[in-house]
């Protein structure tokens, strides 16, 4: 289980920093802030199961057009994308 967890994990973040590094780093934060939230409020969690399923938790924005990345003010048709 805990290759395929770091298979997903490296693909996962080679796939989001390959989409746009933002998307990586923010992966990469809230994996961080989901693995110490898991440790005060459920400790029988297993952190690896918290932090693979928090990095990869935004993996549909690989599929957004590159200029969307960049965008300040968002459009009714670039919600409709993000949403979808
Ligand atoms: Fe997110």
């Amino acid at each position: 289980m805990q290759d395929i967890l770091t298979r997903a994990l490296a693909e996962g973040g080679r796939l989001m920093y390959g989409a746009h590094p933002s998307v990586f780093f923010h992966a990469r934060r809230v994996a961080f802030m989901a693995r110490e939230i898991a440790a005060r409020v459920c400790p029988d969690v297993r952190p690896a199961h918290v932090v693979t399923g928090a990095f990869l938790h935004d993996i549909g924005k690989i599929t957004w057009p590159a200029e969307l990345y960049e965008k300040v003010s968002l459009t009714a048709g670039d919600w409709e994308i993000k949403d979808g």
